[in-house]
């Protein structure tokens, strides 16, 4: 695939193969990343929605790469706060620099932003919209953990998601781009906290087989992957439907009695309390280096859209 000065805006503009070679090139930049190749380019980091992994992890992975960057943290210590538009900022940036990186919290804003620009744009999070780099990562994550799902022949890997399937991005960007490759998917939720029609659609279109439940147990022990989420506080219309579900969903350590082989727990992280501390030390834990492999999956993305392929 060709993404040299492409925009990265939504996991539904690629494909499976393109998925494969993305990841492929993570591979590549995971053994052997750290030389200087984005010398002289410049990365806008433009976060108007806080961040830890993303934010941190894309600034780690141009600098390692050679590169510099520049940008903000919030959106309220720039001329946002003084009225000025989304268009206009990002055409501002685009004569900075050479890639933009943005998270926002309106849906569509990273669309518009690439929309707006010559330059490529990387989506970092548009509201409860999409996140493909962190699908790229959980991609990288399960691929790493459990190699078998890209062979086709095999058994299908079995994963749950857990937590807040409505507001989630990251669930909807992940199981989007799961559906291309041998799975059999699990949606543990309150019945208020759904995941979308519009998302069952696709896996009903490309046959994937799932299931709905609400109580974790009944599923924990019948899969190879859970993929916890964060109820997102932030995205609920009245806080006292938040207040009704934000401790519905706890993983504790005798959850993972008789669970299977390599089983393992991810999370796009933050949590707050839907895993607790001990599980943090056990085997299946997998999160923190599900977040640490975001670092060679963007630094092979940045390279991808400034500069193209990669050299065998
Ligand atoms: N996973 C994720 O998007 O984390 P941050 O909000 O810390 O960037």
């Amino acid at each position: 695939m060709k993404l040299k000065y492409k925009s990265i805006i939504s996991i539904n503009d690629f494909s499976k193969d393109d998925i494969v070679y993305i990841l492929k090139q993570a591979y590549r930049m995971e053994r052997h990343g750290n030389e200087p190749i984005l010398q002289g380019k410049i990365m806008a980091s433009l976060f108007f929605e806080p961040s830890t992994r993303t934010r941190l992890s894309f600034e780690t992975a141009m600098l390692r790469l050679g590169g510099t960057i520049i940008g903000f943290a919030e959106g309220d210590s720039t001329s946002t706060k003084k009225g000025e538009s989304l268009y206009d900022t990002i055409k501002m940036v685009s004569r900075y620099a050479d890639v933009i990186v943005i998270r926002h919290p309106l849906e569509g804003a990273a669309r518009l932003a690439s929309e707006s620009s010559s330059l490529p744009v990387i989506n970092a999070g548009d509201g409860t919209n999409q996140h493909p780099t962190q699908t790229f990562l959980d991609l990288y994550s399960i691929f790493k953990t459990h190699p078998h799902l890209v062979k086709q022949k095999n058994r299908p890997l079995d994963i749950a998601f857990m937590g807040d399937l409505k507001y989630g991005r990251t669930v909807h960007s992940l199981l989007t781009a799961l559906s291309f490759f041998n799975c059999r998917m699990w949606f543990v939720s309150h019945p208020t906290l759904t995941i979308p029609d519009s998302y069952l659609q696709i896996l009903t279109k490309r046959n994937i087989e799932f299931y709905q439940v609400e109580a974790m147990e009944d599923v924990i022990r019948k899969v190879d992957v859970l993929y916890a989420t964060r109820i997102q506080a932030e995205r609920f219309p009245d806080p006292i439907e938040y207040e009704q579900v934000k401790d519905l969903y706890r993983l504790r350590r005798e959850n993972l009695l008789n669970t299977r082989e390599g089983f393992k727990i991810m999370h796009p992280l933050p949590r707050v309390t839907e895993i607790e501390a001990e599980i943090d030390k056990t085997e299946a834990a997998y999160y923190f280096e599900q977040a640490a492999n975001g670092i060679p999956v963007r630094k092979a993305l940045l390279y991808l859209v400034l500069k193209g392929g990669l050299r065998d």
